[in-house]
């Protein structure tokens, strides 16, 4: 039996054109993760919506105040499931290895873009590892928390108290996870070469040896070795 890849997904591997191009992300994955964006702007902006009246207006975009209140949980319940499905496809690479200690400890030379000063990686940063298992943390605490505060359905099953404690760690949670993802876009955008990683699915061979050296090297390895199923 072949051994399971230890920086790459099976999937990964090298088109040797030129530019040399290497596939990081497949269709499935791409739309999931679309999917899973689309809802949690969603989830915000209803969310924003009934959080506080002077953001009240923003509920006409959902057809009205009844409409969002409907809503803003069942899109909860969507993302939980569509973020579900790529946590089962990432988690494994984005498990902590020694050299995020590094990376971290050298967080002013990626800022400068130092990269030469940096240890080689795999498919994810530390940086990325965070943002990944920060999301994690905080979609578990909204699901949890917002089916105790679920009216519709749950309003029998939680006691008064309980529930608002639950609606204070919704709303801390929903501020948290906004923040996580202002820096998850702002990482995307900033580092130039990566959206397409997500839109068309490859990455140039530079961005890869730049960024991602240990990824790279090893689904070189594995093509030059042949398919490795
Ligand atoms: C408009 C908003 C978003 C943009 C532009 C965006 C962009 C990207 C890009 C370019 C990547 C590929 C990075 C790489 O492979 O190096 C990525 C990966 C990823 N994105 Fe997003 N994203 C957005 C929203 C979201 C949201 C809302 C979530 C989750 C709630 C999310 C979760 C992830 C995860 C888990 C990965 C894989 C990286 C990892 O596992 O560490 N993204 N995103």
């Amino acid at each position: 039996m072949v051994p399971r890849p230890y920086y790459s997904e099976r999937g990964d591997h090298i088109d040797s054109k030129t530019p040399v191009t290497v596939s990081r992300y497949r269709g499935f994955t791409r739309i999931n993760h679309w999917i899973t964006a689309a809802t949690l702007i969603l989830l915000a902006i209803s969310g924003l919506a009934l959080f506080h009246p002077s953001l009240y207006f923003l509920t006409g975009l959902f057809g009205g105040g009844q409409i969002t209140r409907w809503l803003h949980p069942i899109m909860g319940v969507v993302l939980f499931f569509s973020f579900l499905l790529m946590f089962v496809q990432l988690w494994r690479l984005n498990m902590p290895k020694p050299e995020d200690v590094t990376w971290t400890t050298r967080i002013g030379d990626v800022v400068k873009g130092n990269e030469d000063k940096l240890p080689e990686l795999g498919k994810y940063n530390a940086g990325q590892k965070f943002v990944f298992w920060a999301m994690t943390g905080l979609i578990l605490l909204l699901i949890v928390t917002g089916v105790m505060i679920w009216q519709q359905f749950f309003a029998h099953y939680v006691p008064v108290p309980m529930r608002r404690i639950a609606v204070l760690l919704h709303a801390l949670a929903a501020v948290a996870i906004l923040l996580v993802f202002i820096l998850h876009v702002y990482a995307a955008v900033w580092t130039r070469g990566t959206l397409r990683a997500m839109t068309r699915g490859t990455v140039t061979g530079g961005w890869a040896w730049r960024h991602h050296r240990k990824w790279l090297r090893e689904i070189a390895s594995r093509d030059t070795k042949g398919p490795a199923e």
